[in-house]
């Protein structure tokens, strides 16, 4: 099985060719750093414009590389939401093209259950269900239960801002280039994590969510003091976000018999995260698989990956699929969310 997959729901146009049995054939991302840089985040309108330009010669790229033409695809696959929906519509749009003038199935995939499967992608022993995902990524920091392709349930959430987002706004208070997470996980090297009091907001409560709004707050109020090294407010701040994870993570673990514990998304690209949720993991004796840190932050194999899934399981979508802005994974637990907590 060959599967093409398409991405550009944020800031990443990427394309990617996987098979069915796990092998990338080729894969590229291109990021817009530079572009977004000046404005301290993501311009929709500029991310937009520039998945148009790149996105097609991205195809061809891969299409090239693996000496495979259209017709040699199984499935197209294109992330159709969430994400930013200028953006989201690129990658769509050029799947449903493909889709049409080659005649070839199309997958829809949610950019979050590319996420969610990625760690399969990595890992051929890894089978269905894992339970429990840590989702952490820009836009979202979630606990799962994974019974199957599109099979999931939601058992946490943030009450404000993603794991992702505390990263890139901590960063941007300590004058730090976008994307915020290499650039604070770089500065932490050579920061003290015990150097600066922050909070841990939520740990050892009863809910299970997550928050870290609060602890933005204290960065903020850190940094304007003057009164410490950047590098350790890096560091405390990234050992905060760490322990947040642990304990939300440790709290959801001792409520079920989770046999593995799965990390995905950007911000399990980051060492101390990986770590430690790593050690948190065998100290409760359970299985842990996380991605290489490439698979982690956005690309296209984890959507070639997941509309290779998808296709398995004969879920395939018509032309008239839509962009979605918002598409929670878990639609259940979105309806029933409490105010303010975010899908
Ligand atoms: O999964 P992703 O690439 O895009 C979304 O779907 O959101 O995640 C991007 C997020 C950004 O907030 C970025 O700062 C964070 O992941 N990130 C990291 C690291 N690499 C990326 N956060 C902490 N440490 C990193 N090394
Ligand atoms: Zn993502």
């Amino acid at each position: 099985m060959l599967v093409l997959g398409l991405e550009s729901s944020c800031d990443d146009s990427a394309a990617a060719l996987v098979t069915g049995d796990r092998v990338i054939l080729a894969q590229v991302v291109v990021g817009q750093d530079e572009a977004h840089r000046p404005f301290g985040g993501i311009v929709p309108e500029i991310a937009a414009r520039a998945h148009v330009e790149r996105l097609p010669q991205l195809i061809r790229q891969v299409l090239d590389e693996a000496k495979a033409k259209p017709s040699d695809l199984d499935a197209i696959a294109a992330t159709a939401g969430p994400g930013l929906i200028g953006g989201v519509m690129v990658a769509l749009l050029a799947g449903k093209g493909l889709a049409l003038a080659a005649r070839k199935p199309l997958v829809a995939v949610n950019h979050l259950e590319g996420h969610a499967l990625s760690p399969r992608l990595a890992d051929a022993s890894l089978d269905f269900p894992y339970l429990l995902l840590l989702l952490v990524s820009g836009g979202h920091c979630q606990l799962l239960e994974v019974r199957g392709v599109g099979q999931y349930r939601r058992l946490a959430t943030t009450i404000d801002d993603a794991a992702g987002e505390a990263f890139d706004k901590a960063a941007k208070l300590l004058g730090l280039a976008y994307p915020g997470g290499p650039a604070i996980e770089l500065l932490a090297r050579e920061g003290d994590p015990r150097a600066v009091p922050l909070p841990r907001p939520l740990v050892g409560s009863g809910e299970p969510h997550f928050s870290f709004a609060g602890l933005k707050s204290a960065v903020q109020r850190a940094a304007a003091s003057g009164a410490h090294r950047p590098a350790d407010i890096a560091a405390s701040f990234q050992q905060a976000v760490v322990d947040c994870l642990v304990d939300r993570t440790q709290r959801a673990l001792a409520a079920c018999d989770a046999p593995t514990l799965v990390v995905a998304g950007g911000v399990a690209a980051n060492q101390q995260v990986r770590s430690a949720l790593a050690d948190l993991a065998q100290q409760n004796r359970r299985a842990f698989s996380v991605p290489p840190g490439w698979l982690c932050t956005d690309n296209a194999a984890m959507i070639a990956w997941a509309g290779a899934e998808r296709f398995a399981a004969g879920l395939t979508d018509p032309l008239d699929v839509p962009a979605r802005a918002r598409w929670p994974l878990d639609a259940d637990a979105d309806k029933v969310r409490g105010a303010g907590v975010k899908a």
